[in-house]
């Protein structure tokens, strides 16, 4: 089987793992989703497609486009459309009893503001799509809260309202090949109340209890034949799960790991293929 690697960017991801496959002497080739249309039509295929654009609705059609063409994909459609949605994922989470913290979606900037009110202050809100930490706020009390609504209703008027966990000072990032957990680490935010390693917070090995890494795994198992990113967050003494991205980084956690990810990932996508 051939594989491909589809992107739009190249990152630093997206380059180990051309490295990696090239060092392997495996048969790929890859694509870069803006050199070429793509014309929607059925085809029998073999081949297996690693779908990574930096852009997640390039990614989303793109890995449906490929499925029509009879590729196999990682991540599938269905793994991409689920955790490129925030309020998406966080049914999905809860639907499986998987711990997430409270939220709330709401339609109108009253109705936001009573859901903050149920869930007490501070909130955090988050746009349902995107990533790195952007545009993600917290507001401290009622007022605060409707001086930014203002303003993000022209942004969107889904509004997607949480909880604000106190957890300490860092989250866990977890690298999961299928069912495996192939690198976690907790990342200490820096000048930031956020922890993303976009923001230039420090990345350290986490150890994960037995609990912890039952419920990852449980995640994980929710997401057939996927590499994905689980991020998670300290809560009292249990861990609550808030996103799963669909193209996960690892430069952070290869920092500690090395270059075990990237192996573990071209070792899992090479069994799905079964070159
Ligand atoms: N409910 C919350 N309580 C406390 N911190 C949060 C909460 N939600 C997000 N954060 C912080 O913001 C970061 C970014 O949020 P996340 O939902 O992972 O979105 P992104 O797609 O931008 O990574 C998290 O890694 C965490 O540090
Ligand atoms: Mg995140």
């Amino acid at each position: 089987m051939h594989i491909n690697l589809a992107y739009d960017i190249p990152a630093w991801e997206e380059k180990e793992i051309i490295r990696e496959l090239s060092n392997r002497n495996i048969n790929y080739s890859i694509i870069n989703v803006n050199e070429n249309p793509f014309k929607i039509k059925s085809m029998e295929n073999n081949d297996l497609v690693i779908v990574r654009c930096i852009s997640s609705s390039k990614s989303l059609y793109f890995s449906k486009i490929a499925e029509t063409y009879g590729f196999y994909t990682v991540n599938s459609y269905n793994t991409i459309n689920i955790t490129s949605n925030k309020a998406i994922t966080s049914m999905l989470l809860v639907k499986n009893n998987i711990k997430t913290p409270e939220t709330f979606i709401a339609f109108s900037i009253e109705k936001a503001m009573d859901a903050a009110d149920n869930l007490g202050y501070p909130v955090v809100i988050k746009p349902v799509t995107g990533s790195w930490g952007r545009m993600i706020s917290i507001c401290r009390n009622r007022n605060e809260l409707r001086d930014f609504l203002e303003y993000y209703e022209n942004v969107s008027n889904i509004f997607y309202i949480q909880r604000y966990v106190k957890r300490p000072k860092r989250d866990i990032r977890i690298i999961a090949a299928g069912e495996n957990i192939i690198a976690a680490t907790y990342r200490y935010q820096k000048d930031s109340w956020k922890t993303n390693t976009h923001l230039g917070g420090r990345v350290e090995r986490a150890i994960l209890s037995d609990d912890q890494k039952e419920t990852i795994i449980k995640v994980a198992g929710l997401f057939k034949d996927s590499i994905i990113g689980i991020d998670a967050m300290e809560d009292n003494n249990e861990i609550t799960v808030h996103e799963i991205n669909n193209r996960v980084e690892f430069r952070g956690a290869a920092q500690i790991y090395g270059n075990i990810i990237v192996k573990s990932i071209v070792d899992f996508i090479y069994k799905l293929a079964r070159c």
